[in-house]
């Protein structure tokens, strides 16, 4: 059995990385539409032997559509999630609209698939930055995870195709000598720079990147009242996003037994010993790698450890394949 399949946002940075996710991780496509804004209508991809022409999606009728993937943004997203649904679509989407809806399963396939039973027609795929700490985290759920702070460092590619255009810009004209051309996707220059603020300022000063990788870890992880605080900052890496971990236990866990139980998890890689994961080693992959993992001297039964993934591939276009992947196994499709 093949599918019959919808990209929405083809032409973006986690749409295009998803015409080759699903060609990698063999979902099997009996037709594929690819979908976009007028703007990029009439531009071609490749995927597998054939050259699909990316359609405008305002003429676009999800009727036949099996399974639409949405990359479009939230605005796309509100608009035509619901009636690719009504179409009959199963909808894996990107965006931040449906995350937190209680008949929405937001889903890491190796960490909470079975939320995928309970779907109504739309999954969400969760924040690039959520999906590669609930990996590393679900092992330890069963030891009593009791608090987890997290500091990230989000590569550009996490904005969007035009981020990576302002980097790339930037950082040609700084080393052509040249004046940097003024910023326009970020308020001030990310070249050589650190930006700690990813999102608007809510009224907690958390931002709403920050809001995300709290609300949605608690809702991945069936924890309700999960301590945890985040810190998101965007830094001049274009693709991979690295973060610093602490995390909490009721009971204790040493070093030996946390890489044991990361070891356990499908999708992730440990490097406990030789070198430690960086945005470059883990760009154009699919696995989480995980390193310096360490007892945290601070609190009783503290641990902290370094994850990175590609936020691109299992933040964003990897994972909403293999959530479609694993309802086929689940017969869910
Ligand atoms: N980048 C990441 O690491 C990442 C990770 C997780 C989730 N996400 C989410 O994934 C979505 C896409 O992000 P991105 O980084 O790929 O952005 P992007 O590179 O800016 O691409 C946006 C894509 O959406 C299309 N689009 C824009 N407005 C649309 C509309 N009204 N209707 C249909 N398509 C529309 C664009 O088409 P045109 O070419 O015609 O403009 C383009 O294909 C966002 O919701 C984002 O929050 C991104």
């Amino acid at each position: 059995m093949s599918y019959s399949v919808a990209v929405v946002g083809a032409t973006g940075a986690v749409g295009s990385t998803m015409i080759q996710s699903l060609q990698e991780l063999n979902f099997p496509v009996s037709q594929l539409h690819l979908l976009a804004t007028a703007r990029s209508a009439g531009s071609h991809y490749r995927y597998r032997d054939q050259t699909v022409t990316v359609q405008d999606i305002e003429n676009f009728d999800f009727a036949g559509v099996q399974v639409a993937l949405f990359a479009g943004g939230e605005i796309a997203s509100e608009k035509l999630v619901p009636r690719a649904q009504q179409a009959g679509a199963i909808c894996i989407d990107n965006s931040a609209s449906f995350r937190m809806h209680a008949n929405v399963p937001l889903v890491v396939p190796e960490v909470n698939s079975e939320a995928l039973r309970t779907h109504q027609g739309i999954i969400a795929n969760p924040n690039c930055s959520t999906i590669q700490m609930v990996a590393a985290l679900k092992p330890f759920v069963d030891l009593g995870l009791r608090r987890v702070l997290v500091s990230t460092y989000q590569s550009v590619s996490g904005t969007g195709k035009e981020a990576i255009e302002e980097l790339e810009n930037q950082t040609r004209a700084w080393a052509s000598g040249q004046p940097a051309p003024p910023p326009r996707i970020y308020p001030v220059p990310i070249a050589f720079n650190v930006l700690p603020q990813i999102g608007s300022f809510g009224p907690d000063g958390f931002t709403g990147e920050e809001t995300k990788m709290m609300e949605e870890t608690r809702k991945i992880l069936s924890l309700p009242q999960l301590r945890i605080s985040a810190t998101c900052v965007r830094v001049p890496v274009f693709y991979g996003h690295s973060e610093s971990v602490h995390i909490e236990l009721d009971r204790p866990c040493s070093v030996a037994q946390a890489e044991e139980r990361l070891k356990t998890m499908a999708g992730l890689q440990v490097m406990a010993a030789g070198p430690t994961p960086t945005p470059l080693q883990a760009a154009h992959q699919d696995e989480v790698m995980v390193g310096r993992i360490r007892l945290d001297p601070s609190v009783e039964n503290g641990l902290q450890f370094w994850v990175v993934a590609d936020n691109l591939r299992k933040g964003a276009a990897s994972n909403a394949v293999q959530i479609a992947c694993k309802m086929l196994e689940m017969k869910l499709l």
